[in-house]
């Protein structure tokens, strides 16, 4: 197995690679990425063994499998399976895709963690487009226990059958999806965050009541507010005006959406979104200006 790109995806993409029993080889083109993910993976992989999850033996084994790549075509060469996670860019990925396929074993299997960009268009770049998958993983990803797995258009069968194998091996439940944009979870995740905002905007109900009414209503885990202030609502508007452009108006952001974003509201990076946090980081309460 090669992890290429270890920021936060691929940190943890080669921490459950190596607990899935793979030797995981770990490539970043800034080899310091390389060692914080490694200290990271060792600090999750010790919160596990303090909660009981992981077994002294089974962390051992894992920090023993990982193994650092500073040459990504030496690297390739002896890859098996390679997942790409870096940086959002389609020109990157083409080069990193040209790169490991010119030197990987003729049955390697090229896997992208991209969020949102076309594995046709990754695979068409290179010699074997049916040997590449997407392979989108959720953050954190020790934790999120989906892969949706994706096929583009020259994926073959046998690609996303081995594809399966290997994401159960690491300890996710895969979903087969057709390249779509936004795939299943972020195309249904955009439309609640929009229209939670349509629905505030038109006064339907307080933000603390909707989020409130979606976690005790529907069992979601976090309201829609709550969520999107974690994920930045600058990264929620993208998304929806990528699925606006390419699936139409009922991904149309929502104009109070837009406003934030605007004033700088982005959720808790700057501080302050839907809802005002402290200095650690503590939800304090709705912002003043929110609607209610
Ligand atoms: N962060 C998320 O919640 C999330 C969720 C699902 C998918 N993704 C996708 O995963 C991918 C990685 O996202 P991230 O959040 O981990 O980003 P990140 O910025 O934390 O990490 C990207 C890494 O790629 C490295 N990199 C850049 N160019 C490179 C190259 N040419 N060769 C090797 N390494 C290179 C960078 O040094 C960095 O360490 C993106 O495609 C993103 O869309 C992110």
């Amino acid at each position: 197995m090669l992890v290429v790109g270890t920021g936060t995806m691929g940190a943890g993409i080669a921490q459950v690679a190596a607990l899935g029993g793979y030797r995981t080889l770990v490539h970043d083109a800034a080899a310091a990425q390389v060692d914080a993910a490694i200290r990271r993976i060792g600090d999750d992989l010790e919160k596990g063994l303090a909660r009981g999850k992981v077994a002294v033996a089974d962390r051992d084994a894992a920090l023993a499998r990982l193994e650092r790549a500073p040459d990504l075509a030496t690297a390739a060469a002896s890859a098996g399976f390679v997942i790409e996670a870096v940086v959002e860019d389609m020109a990157t990925k083409q080069t990193v895709f040209r790169t490991i396929t010119r030197h990987a074993p003729g049955d390697a299997i090229f896997a992208t963690n991209t969020s949102a960009l076309s594995i046709t268009e990754i695979a068409a770049s290179i010699d074997a487009p049916d040997r590449v998958i997407g392979m989108h993983f959720f953050n954190p990803v020790p934790r999120m226990a989906l892969v949706e797995v994706i096929r583009g258009l020259q994926t073959s069968t046998s690609t996303v059958e081995r594809t399966f194998e290997v994401a159960r091996r690491m300890g996710k439940e895969p979903v087969e999806v057709n390249e779509f944009p936004g795939f299943a979870v972020s195309r249904i995740n955009a439309m609640i965050g929009n229209e939670a905002f349509y629905m505030l905007m038109e006064g339907v109900a307080s933000a603390e009541g909707i989020d409130k009414a979606l976690r005790l209503g529907l069992n979601h885990p976090m309201g829609p507010f709550e969520l999107g202030d974690l994920v930045g609502w600058d990264i929620r508007l993208k998304v929806l005006e990528h699925l606006h452009a390419t699936l139409g108006e009922k991904f149309r952001p929502c104009p109070l959406l837009v406003k934030y974003v605007r004033a700088g509201r982005l959720g808790r990076k700057t501080g302050r979104g839907v809802y005002e946090y402290s200095a650690s980081g503590e939800l304090i309460r709705a912002s003043a200006d929110t609607p209610r």
